[in-house]
């Protein structure tokens, strides 16, 4: 008997409706699903592999096989077939199209770093292949894609484990930052800040060749079809060795096309603690208001008028009505990291760092045993990957699951919604709709270009 029981198809194709994501259903609905591994170690392959996608395999080889890999990059996927085998000992097979890893009955799970405009589409047909999925984070680039995504792991059974993982990583802090609210170490909590930085606008940024590796129109996939642009300056540091300013590889988080901004990069990270913290992780803000903004190039309708440079908020700073007269906000000002604020006190924590006198005060006043296990579930596994297979082995959904997860980000894709029609929007948490606004709801979905529809 597998350690990755698969789950049987009965029923998974009732009631699949696409939430207002475009679906077509395809031959894959009569897939079987994939064998099961022979040993302990499960069978992964990653899809997306250039950043992200690379670190999440190396740090995944400790428990699982690498059977495959792929990117529409040709040179990124051939260097990390490289790395990968170095790493593993053993050549993982690869692909361009991802459907080919889907297609395959050894592999149980897959590892999803691609774009976000990607992430649903991937995500729902390779939980129909009969896979277990770890998906970066922002999981969606729509609040409907997140409804598509629940609806479809209650459907199938899959195991699904989202990439933020401030939740088991970063030496317990942010677990530690949730224990001491949980215990009252600052009263009553009035006022949660997410610092998440500002993104920089770009220069025109004009249309050149692709590059000769780079399939572009299967990069842009769903997303609409432009065409490709790039400036020389190469970017440096993190991310780096690609175009500085591009419409590809990394800059994509400059793109509403293709991201929801720094909103959803870091959002999908501090906010979802902030909101675990807060106990709302099946609820919602009652209202969401961009106190302060800016949009780097002129908007008409929620849509950017130029199409030739970045155009995801610079600057923000977003009040959030939280459950129980809570303020969240979101800002792109001060230290990267979350303010907590109550009645009794207040205290700091970033993925460096926990600060404040509730902090100092644990050498005199420790929190009870297990306080960290309690707010976690049970040990905090060795990484998030550790997690994501305990999962897969159990069937019980990781600590970073989808229906917490969405409830987060339906707050950073909210905010991003408010900025591009410049008004507070009122949220209904219990229909996940927005009051009163037909135009602002329009933005819950996104079509999905021709051929790229999910197929199901
Ligand atoms: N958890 C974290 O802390 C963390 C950190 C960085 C990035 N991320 C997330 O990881 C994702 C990727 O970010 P990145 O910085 O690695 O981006 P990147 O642009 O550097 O890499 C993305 C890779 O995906 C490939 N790709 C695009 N479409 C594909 C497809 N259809 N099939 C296969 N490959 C495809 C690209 O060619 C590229 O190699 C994003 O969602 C990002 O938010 C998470």
């Amino acid at each position: 008997m597998s350690a990755f029981p698969k789950q049987n198809r009965r029923g998974f194709l009732q009631g699949v409706a696409a939430a207002g994501t475009a679906v077509t259903l395809g031959s894959s609905a009569n897939r079987a699903f994939g064998l099961q591994s022979p040993n302990d170690r499960p069978v992964f392959a990653t899809i997306g592999l250039r950043n992200q996608g690379w670190t999440i395999t190396e740090k995944s080889i400790k428990f699982a096989d690498f059977a495959a890999l792929a990117d529409v990059d040709a040179n990124v996927l051939g260097a990390n077939v490289e790395k990968t085998e170095k790493a593993q000992k053993k050549k993982p097979d690869a692909y361009k199209d991802y459907r080919n890893i889907l297609d395959r009955k050894d592999i149980d799970a897959v590892m999803i770093a691609t774009p976000d405009h990607w992430h649903t589409k991937i995500a729902v047909e390779a939980m129909y292949a009969g896979k277990d999925v770890y998906c970066e984070k922002p999981m969606t680039l729509t609040i409907d894609e997140g409804k598509l995504i629940e609806k479809v792991v209650k459907e199938t059974g899959r195991v699904f484990q989202v990439g933020t993982m401030q939740r088991t990583e970063c030496d317990e802090r942010f677990l530690l930052a949730i224990a001491l609210i949980k215990h009252g170490r600052i009263g009553t909590v009035q006022k949660v800040t997410c610092g998440i930085n500002r993104m920089e606008s770009s220069p025109v940024i004009p249309v050149v060749p692709v590059p000769a590796e780079l399939d572009w129109d299967l990069w842009l996939g769903p997303a609409p079809k432009v065409d490709y642009r790039a400036l020389p300056e190469m970017r440096e540091g993190y991310g780096g060795g690609v175009p500085l300013f591009s419409n590809g590889h990394y800059s994509f988080r400059n793109w509403h096309e293709y991201s929801g901004g720094k909103m959803a990069d870091w959002g999908a990270h501090h906010v979802d603690i902030a909101s675990w913290a807060l106990g709302a992780s099946d609820t919602g803000p009652s209202k969401v208001t961009p106190v302060e903004f800016k949009l780097p190039v002129e908007y008409k309708d929620g849509n950017p008028v130029l199409h030739d440079q970045y155009n995801v908020a610079t600057t923000f700073n977003i009040k959030v009505d939280m459950p129980n007269n809570v303020e969240l906000f979101i800002t792109s000002e001060g230290d990267n990291g979350i303010l907590f604020e109550g009645t009794d006190g207040r205290f700091f924590v970033n993925r460096g760092k926990i600060a404040g006198k509730p902090v100092e005060d644990l050498k005199e006043k420790p929190l009870p045993e297990g306080a960290i296990e309690e707010i976690y579930g049970g040990k905090v596994s060795e990484n998030h990957t550790a997690n994501f297979i305990e999962g897969m082995k159990s069937r019980k959904q990781p600590i970073s699951d989808v229906w917490s997860h969405n409830r987060m980000l339906e707050i950073c894709h909210l905010s991003n919604i408010a900025m591009r029609l410049n008004r507070a929007l009122n949220w209904d948490p219990v229909k996940r709709e927005i009051i009163g606004d037909a135009q602002a709801n329009t933005f819950l979905a996104r079509e999905s270009r021709k051929g790229y529809e999910i197929n199901m």
